[in-house]
């Protein structure tokens, strides 16, 4: 593993430590690296309306980009069995960087996927779409 998805591994499972998750007990933990090289975190947030919870990848994400940031290099997610990034977070993340290198794996370092973006969400709608 190199030094970069290290580090950002570390900064998704500190980030497990704020999940907010009394439904599914299920912790999830992000780090999006901006091309500038800032790295915001993510972890999921659960409701008790369940279809308003949201993903540790999109919690990342709208910090980013609430802060300014539109293109990102790199994330790391990880979860306690390397589950991967859900449909709606794939879609968010194309938004803005269809050609972002994702990783994910479990807590306990090991990788299950370490790939661009375009192989988790092949022909992926986006801002060409619409000439943007
Ligand atoms: N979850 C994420 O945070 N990211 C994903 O991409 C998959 C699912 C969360 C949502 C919910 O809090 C829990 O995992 C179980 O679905």
């Amino acid at each position: 593993m190199d030094s970069a998805v290290e580090r950002l591994m570390q900064i998704a499972i500190d980030a497990t430590e704020h999940a907010y998750i009394p439904y599914s007990e299920y912790p999830v933990g992000a780090a999006l690296r901006a091309v500038d090289g800032v790295v915001f975190s993510g972890c999921n947030i659960e409701n008790a309306a369940y279809p308003s919870t949201i993903c540790a990848e999109r919690v990342a994400l709208v910090k980013a980009v609430s802060e300014g940031r539109r293109a990102f290099d790199l994330l790391v997610v990880v979860t306690r069995d390397g589950g991967s990034p859900c449909g709606t977070c794939r879609q968010m993340l194309y938004e803005f960087a269809p050609d972002l290198r994702v990783v994910f794996g479990d807590m306990n370092g090991q990788v299950m996927f370490d790939g661009p973006l375009s192989d988790l969400l092949p022909y992926g709608f986006g801002p060409s779409n619409l000439d943007k």
